[in-house]
């Protein structure tokens, strides 16, 4: 790993860190229980070898505890130990593992049938290299035919949150987002958290997160070079759970990909 990305990743996991606690009210408004479902639906859809599945990027276990409710033998794993503390002391962890990890250098696991990506852990990851390294390594972590499923923000989204705050109500709060500029693929995320006090006064908790742009054109040609094949891509709304046609980089806020590993093909170099 590059001094570059070293400092960067020590960056998006110490933000984490410090948001661990406040993250699950800023996102109250996500529906998880939609986020999952169309991502079941879509491992219905294709078929997967089985029911062990792995959430990559897990955070506070939102979808992960979704996924083990659901019936399948979940593990979770994230760089920020603060987010997988929260994970770990939520009703029905118990029945999940969680493991701390990278995206770029994932640990050795058992094999699995399903690799999820939920709330676009990708986008933090900033070169074409480190996205080749995180793909490579879910192609070690699946079994033959195993499906591989993750969100990715869009064009659109990035430039509708430079272009203003989107603002919405959280659980005795209030959130403003805002990105800012970095240059034309990076933006950093501002994230405000008005919790309200006492009658009179709000307290203020004030994140930034950098947030890469990646084209699903991009990501589909760094898949086939780790031996995962593009089966399918839908466009997201943020919290509906439909999943809607087309997916161009301005069409939609995300997009939901699946790809699946070859059962033929070993991992290409390059
Ligand atoms: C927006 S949150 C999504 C969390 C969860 N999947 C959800 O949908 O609620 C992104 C998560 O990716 C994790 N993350 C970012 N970069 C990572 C990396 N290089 N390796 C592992 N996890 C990473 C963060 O710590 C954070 O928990």
């Amino acid at each position: 790993m590059s001094a570059r990305s070293a400092s960067f990743s020590s960056t998006t996991r110490h933000s984490y860190d410090r948001l661990a606690e406040d993250y699950d009210a800023i996102y109250a408004t996500d529906d998880d229980g939609a986020r999952c479902a169309r991502y079941r639906t879509l491992i219905d859809r294709h078929g997967a070898p089985g029911d062990r599945l792995v959430d990559l990027g897990c955070g506070t276990g939102k979808g992960t505890l979704h996924f083990a409710e659901a019936g399948f033998s979940v593990t979770g794993v994230d760089c920020s130990t603060g987010m997988l503390k929260v994970a770990a002391a939520k009703p029905g962890a118990s029945t999940v593992r969680f493991v701390p990890g990278d995206l770029r250098e994932l640990p050795e696991l058992d094999p699995f049938d399903v690799a999820v990506m939920l709330g676009g852990p990708l986008n933090y990851l900033h070169d074409e290299r480190e996205l080749r390294a995180a793909f490579d390594g879910v192609y070690r972590l699946l079994r033959p035919d195993g499906l591989f499923l993750f969100d990715l923000y869009t064009l659109g989204l990035r430039e509708s949150l430079l272009s203003g705050p989107w603002v919405h109500e959280s659980p005795g709060g209030m959130v403003v987002m805002r990105g800012y500029p970095a240059d034309e693929r990076l933006m950093e995320v501002q994230v405000d958290h008005f919790s309200s006090g006492d009658a009179r006064t709000w307290n203020r908790t004030t994140f930034r997160q950098p947030q890469f742009h990646l084209p699903l054109a991009t990501a589909g040609r760094l898949l086939d070079a780790s031996g995962l094949t593009l089966i399918a891509h839908h466009g997201l709304a943020l919290n509906q759970e439909e999943l809607l046609p087309g997916a161009g980089d301005r069409d939609h806020m995300a997009v939901l990909a699946v790809a699946r590993k070859d059962a033929a093909s070993p991992a290409r170099q390059g």
